[in-house]
């Protein structure tokens, strides 16, 4: 399929004596959000860091764009937008300095301007003079959303997003994914939250059903 962005076959990881995900299938094309659903230890997480480059499954392959996914190279990173649960950032660096990094370190023009931008639009502006250690748990999930929207990117990978944010923040992001897709831009969706799934995702894929 020519729009074909992300391609997931067979992926399997075993821990010791148990499988966590047995021989897994996921496709996303351009324009579409799947979204990964299933109970605490189902593999939602261990599925994302294998299509990412972050875990080695036992069997199975990744395509980004029909090519085998490997993080190493420049062009997967600059498609390629992650959001996992364990986020860090450089404790020396205020809020807007962090996100003047990642938009420059991919190459984004009008970095300034973009960061501006981004800022407002997450409701960081008040504290971008802020290092991370002293930000509140939801604005450092901010933090970590607006790197994604300060980059490049054509596909986003987010695992439980919404963790953190107040009501109108989970409503926002939800907006947000759904003009991302409107851009063009896939989306692999693990949340915990029924109506963010709904409103965001064309399909679901469940795990842990087995
Ligand atoms: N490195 C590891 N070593 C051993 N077991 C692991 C490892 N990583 C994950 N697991 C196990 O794999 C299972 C799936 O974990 P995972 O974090 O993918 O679940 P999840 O679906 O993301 O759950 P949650 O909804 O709580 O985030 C769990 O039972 C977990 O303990
Ligand atoms: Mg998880």
């Amino acid at each position: 399929m020519a729009d074909a962005l992300l391609t997931v076959r067979g992926i399997t990881r075993r821990f010791g004596e148990r499988t966590v995900l047995d021989a897994v299938d996921l496709d996303v094309v351009a324009g579409e959000a799947v979204g990964v659903v299933g109970p605490n230890g189902s593999g939602k997480s261990t599925l994302l860091r294998c299509i990412v480059g972050a875990d080695q499954p036992d069997a199975g392959e990744t395509l980004l764009s029909g090519q085998q996914l490997d993080e190493r190279r420049a062009e997967v990173r600059r498609d390629l937008a992650v959001v996992m649960d364990d986020i860090d950032f450089f404790p020396d660096l205020s809020v807007v300095e962090h996100l003047d990094l990642v938009a420059r370190a991919h190459g984004q023009r009008d970095a300034e301007d973009l960061v501006d931008a981004v800022l407002d639009e997450v409701g960081l502006m008040q504290v971008s003079g802020q290092l991370p250690s002293t930000l509140s748990s939801g604005q450092r999930r901010r933090l970590a959303l607006a790197s994604v929207f300060v980059r490049p990117r054509t596909l986003l990978v987010l695992d439980e997003p919404e963790q953190r944010l107040d009501v109108e923040g989970v409503a926002w992001l939800g907006e947000k994914l759904v003009a991302e897709k409107a851009a063009g831009r896939g989306i692999v969706l693990v949340s915990h939250d029924p109506d963010l799934v709904a409103k965001v995702c064309d399909r679901v894929v469940r795990l842990g059903d087995a």
